[in-house]
């Protein structure tokens, strides 16, 4: 069997970008994306291109270039299916809100209804591949669904975790650092995996392709993940201790980064991780770990996150004690909102915490992001219940630039790095706001000597 159709099931920030590269890559295979949500593939399919539902730098182009010619967007999920001869799942995988393993498991409710549709419509031989991120072992739940409900058809199940960084996803995909796949050890597992390294070797190199058995593939995701949250929260701790005790984080960063050992990414200090990623992987590594007993393996990466949304906090917490201990009535200015530069999701964005804590003081805050609207915003805020949606709508504006939003502020909170923070006017800023005039740069993104000689009182993390 060639592969000359794939489907992929979720139409997300990780199936868009991973098929329309798939689709550029290999023009010779029809490639089509399928969602539910109807207002998500109509966005895919709008006719501006610059329209479509997910920021990321140079997507639109290859989507441009794909899309009508072996690149579709659909609703009709079922056809799709049918049609496939490799079947991408790539839905949603959230933490789950209810029952057993609340608040840390991951919710396969999604998962498991594709896998009942895909047995229910296949009537040819698959290779269905987890390109989600999932519990190790999901596989065999995926495959139990499949045997037992199918056509009898043959199934062979690939994990294939995503490692693209939202921001940089399309670099990320064209030149990744590594594929990973992961599938059975029998003849038929083995033919399934060399199907799939045929298409990534298309584009990438052979020896960036890992092939390994389906547990590890499942379990490499959570690991790379909670890693790279790890780092985060590490240097995030140390940058406390820096502000106790005269160290400068940035300059603790470069000493320790120049060791090989370690490495110089990953070591910015910051406000903390966000993303819809990040905790939600290590929550379910934590669940995991506990659900086999290991309780210190448990709470050993639990600390992750409890480092992460202590700096969220301490961040609010400072800007309050250094606003004379009080931010009531008081406009904070927010730049950014997303939750890294480059992007335009918000899922767990610390903007969103921080926002929520000042507004709990009652901060008006007016918030200029290149990428968000005001809809995605309150939507953010809403989602938390703290307060009453027409509270929400009352204390929380958008600004059209980021000199509206910082006009008569009292401060002003930098929330995602975006690059275009730098170059701003910095003087015309400051002479529109009230005195004293106090920037918190929960990215240590701009530069503190520029500021001050302005006059603006400049807190970075961690000095
Ligand atoms: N966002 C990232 O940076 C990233 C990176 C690597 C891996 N991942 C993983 O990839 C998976 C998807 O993440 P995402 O950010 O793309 O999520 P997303 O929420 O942006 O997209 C998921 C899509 O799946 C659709 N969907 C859900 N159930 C469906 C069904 N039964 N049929 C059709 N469509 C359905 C939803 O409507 C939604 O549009 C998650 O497991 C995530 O952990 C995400």
């Amino acid at each position: 069997m060639k592969v000359k159709n794939i489907c992929c099931i979720g139409a997300g920030y990780v199936g868009g970008p991973t098929m329309a590269v798939i689709a550029q890559k290999c023009p010779q295979i029809k490639v089509t994306v399928v969602d539910l949500n109807e207002n998500r593939i109509a966005a895919w399919n709008h006719l501006d291109v610059n329209k479509i539902p997910i920021y990321e730098p140079n997507l639109s182009e290859i989507v441009a270039e794909a899309r009508g010619r072996n690149l579709f967007f659909s609703t009709e999920v079922e056809k799709a299916i049918e049609e496939a001869e490799m079947i991408f799942i790539s839905v949603n995988t959230p933490t789950k809100t209810y029952g057993v393993g609340k608040g840390m498991a991951a919710d396969l409710k999604y998962i498991e209804l594709c896998a009942r549709q895909i047995a229910r419509v296949a009537k040819n031989d698959k290779i269905v591949v987890e390109k989600s991120t999932l519990p190790v072992r999901t596989a065999r739940a995926i495959k139990d669904i499949l045997d037992n409900n199918g056509n009898g058809v043959q199934f062979q199940i690939l994990s294939n975790p995503e490692f693209l960084a939202e921001g940089t996803a399309i670099q990320d995909l064209i030149s990744p650092d590594r594929v990973l796949i992961g599938g059975d050890s029998t003849s038929e597992g083995q033919n399934a995996i060399q199907q799939l390294v045929a298409i990534y070797a298309n584009w990438v190199p052979n020896d960036k392709i890992l092939t390994t058995n389906v547990w590890s593939s499942e379990l490499s995701k959570l690991t790379a993940n909670a890693f790279l949250a790890q780092r985060v929260s590490s240097i995030n701790a140390m940058s406390e201790l820096c502000e106790k005790t005269g160290a400068d984080v940035k300059e603790v960063a470069k000493a320790i980064g120049l060791d090989s050992r370690i490495g110089p990414k990953f070591l910015n200090a910051s406000v903390g991780f966000g993303g819809s990623c990040f905790q939600k992987d290590i929550l379910n590594l934590v669940y995991i770990a506990k659900s086999y007993g290991l309780n210190q393996v448990a709470e050993y990466w639990e600390q992750v996150v409890i480092m992460n949304d202590h700096q969220k906090h301490r961040f609010s917490k400072n800007i309050i004690k250094t606003l004379y201990d009080t931010v009531s009535g008081k406009k904070i200015a927010f730049l950014g909102w997303a939750f890294k530069k480059d992007t335009n999701d918000t899922r767990e964005s610390a903007a969103i915490y921080v926002a929520d804590d000042l507004l709990c003081e009652q901060a008006i805050i007016s918030v200029f992001d290149p990428k968000v609207g005001l809809e995605q915003i309150q939507f953010d805020l809403n989602y938390l219940e703290t307060r009453t949606e027409s509270k929400n709508i009352e204390a929380v504006e958008l600004a059209n630039n980021p000199y509206e939003a910082c006009n008569n502020a009292h401060a002003i909170a930098v929330l995602t790095e975006w690059d275009e923070f730098k170059t701003y006017d910095w003087q015309k800023i400051y002479d529109s706001m009230l005195k004293p005039a106090f920037v918190f740069d929960g990215r240590n993104l701009l530069e503190r000597e520029v500021l001050e000689k302005i006059g603006f009182v400049y807190q970075a993390i961690g000095s």
